[in-house]
C-alpha cells in the first residue's frame, strides 16, 4: 500500500511516499531555516506562507523521486495536530484537496505518533509494545506504546520541552537557530562537570519533567558573565547544560524502566539527534539489558516519511478522516 504523506506542523514542508508503513520510496523536505535564522527562531506567519509556496512543488518532487504518479497512491495522509495552527492548516487543506480530487482516503496523523514511527522506518524488526521517550521542540513525553495506535503517557514535562530548553540556552549563548543542533556541536569535547546546574524533580510524579529551572539558571549565568564583561565559555557551559538536560531525561527513563521492565526503549523527536543523549541512553540500556532504538539522524527531525509510516497503521485501524478534518494546535497523543 502506497501512502503519500504531508508534514507541515512547524518550519519544514515535508512530503513522502511510504510503502506498507516501512519502506520509504521518497522523502522530500523544503527547509525554511535560512528564512527564520535572522529572527533566531520560527516566525509562525512566515512558516505558513512558505508552506503554501512550497507544498505543490515538494509533492511533485516526492512523486517523481518515488517513480510514481497520483494514480499509484492508495491513500493520503497529513499531520493534523499538534503544532503551529497556521502551518498545520496548509498541509491539512492540501491533503483534503488531493483527497477530494482523487477520491482517495485521507488519514489524519498525530505528529508525535509520527515521531515514534520514524523508528519503524529505520528498524524493520521493531514492533510494539515498548517504552518511548519522545523529545521534540514542543514536547517531552515518556510513553508506554502498547500497540501501533494505543498509547499511555506515563510522564510529561510540566513546563518547557527538552528541545525548547536547548534552543533557549543556545540563543542566550549567541548560537544561531536551529539552537539545539548548534549547541550540540559547540559543546563537543567540553567539560560536562564545569558548571553545576539544578536538576529538579517533580514531587509525587516520578516520570514528569521540569526544564524551566535549569533554563533560567543557564540564562542567568550567561547574563551575569556578560554584565561583568567576562567571556562566555560556550563549550564548557554548553556541555554542562546538555549534561544536565540529558541527566534528567535518563533519570526518569531509568525510573520507568525499573517500574515497567520493558524489553525495548525507543527514543524519538528532534532532540533524539543529540550526541550526549545517544551516548548516555546507550549506557543506561546496556545496564538494564533493554534493546535501544534511535531513528537515523535524517529521520530525527520533522519529516513526512514518519507520517506516512504511522498513517499505514492508522489506516489499518480504520482511522480515516473526511473533508471536515480540522487542524489542532494542541492534542494529546492518546486521543
Ligand atoms: O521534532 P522536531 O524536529 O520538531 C518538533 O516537533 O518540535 O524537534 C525540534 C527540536 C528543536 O528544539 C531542536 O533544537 C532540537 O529538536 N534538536 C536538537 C538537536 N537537533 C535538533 N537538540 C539537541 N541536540 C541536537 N543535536
Ligand atoms: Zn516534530
Amino acid at each position: 500500500m502506497n501512502i503519500l504523506a504531508i508534514e507541515s506542523s512547524c518550519d519544514d514542508t515535508g512530503v513522502a511516499v511510504v510503502k506498507d508503513g516501512r519502506e520509504v520510496l521518497s522523502s522530500v523536505i523544503a527547509s525554511q531555516v535560512p528564512e527564520h535564522i535572522i529572527y533566531g527562531g520560527v516566525v509562525p506567519e512566515i512558516a505558513s506562507r512558505r508552506h503554501c509556496e512550497a507544498i505543490s512543488g515538494v509533492t511533485r518532487v516526492a512523486l517523481e523521486e518515488a517513480g510514481l504518479t497520483l494514480d499509484d497512491i492508495d491513500a493520503l495522509a497529513c499531520t493534523y495536530a499538534p503544532g503551529l495552527i497556521g502551518a498545520l492548516l496548509v498541509g491539512v487543506n492540501f491533503a483534503k484537496g488531493l483527497s477530494y480530487a482523487t477520491g482517495k482516503p485521507l488519514v489524519p496523523v498525530h505528529h508525535l505518533r509520527g515521531h515514534v514511527a520514524s523508528n519503524y522506518i529505520c528498524h524493520p524488526d521493531l514492533e510494539p509494545p515498548f517504552l518511548a521517550l519522545v523529545v521534540s521542540g514542543g514536547h517531552t513525553h515518556l510513553i508506554h506504546v502498547k500497540d501501533y495506535t494505543d498509547y499511555e503517557v506515563i510522564g510529561r514535562t510540566r513546563d518547557d520541552a527538552a528541545g525548547e530548553a536547548m534552543d533557549k540556552a543556545a540563543r542566550a549563548m549567541g548560537l544561531p537557530y536551529p539552537g539545539g543542533l548548534n549547541l550540540d556541536k559547540a559543546a563537543q569535547g567540553g567539560d560536562e562537570k564545569a558548571y553545576p546546574f539544578p536538576s529538579p524533580r517533580v514531587d509525587a510524579a516520578a516520570f514528569d519533567f521540569s526544564f524551566s529551572g535549569m533554563k533560567t539558571s543557564v540564562v542567568n549565568l550567561i547574563h551575569n558573565k556578560e554584565q561583568k564583561g567576562e567571556p562566555i565559555d560556550v563549550q564548557n557551559i554548553g556541555a554542562s547544560y546538555i549534561h544536565c538536560v540529558v541527566r534528567l531525561l535518563c533519570h526518569n527513563t531509568e525510573m520507568a524502566i525499573k517500574q515497567f521492565r520493558p524489553e525495548r526503549l525507543v527514543v524519538a523527536g528532534g532532540v533524539s539527534a543529540n550526541s550526549f543523549l545517544r551516548r548516555d541512553m546507550a549506557k543506561l540500556c546496556k545496564q538494564y539489558r533493554v534493546k535501544l532504538y534511535f531513528p537515523e539522524l535524517k529521520y530525527c527531525g520533522d519529516n513526512a516519511a514518519m507520517i506516512g509510516s504511522q498513517a499505514y497503521y492508522e489506516y489499518r485501524k480504520g482511522h480515516l478522516a473526511d473533508l471536515k478534518l480540522n487542524a489542532a494546535a494542541v492534542l494529546d497523543i492518546d486521543k
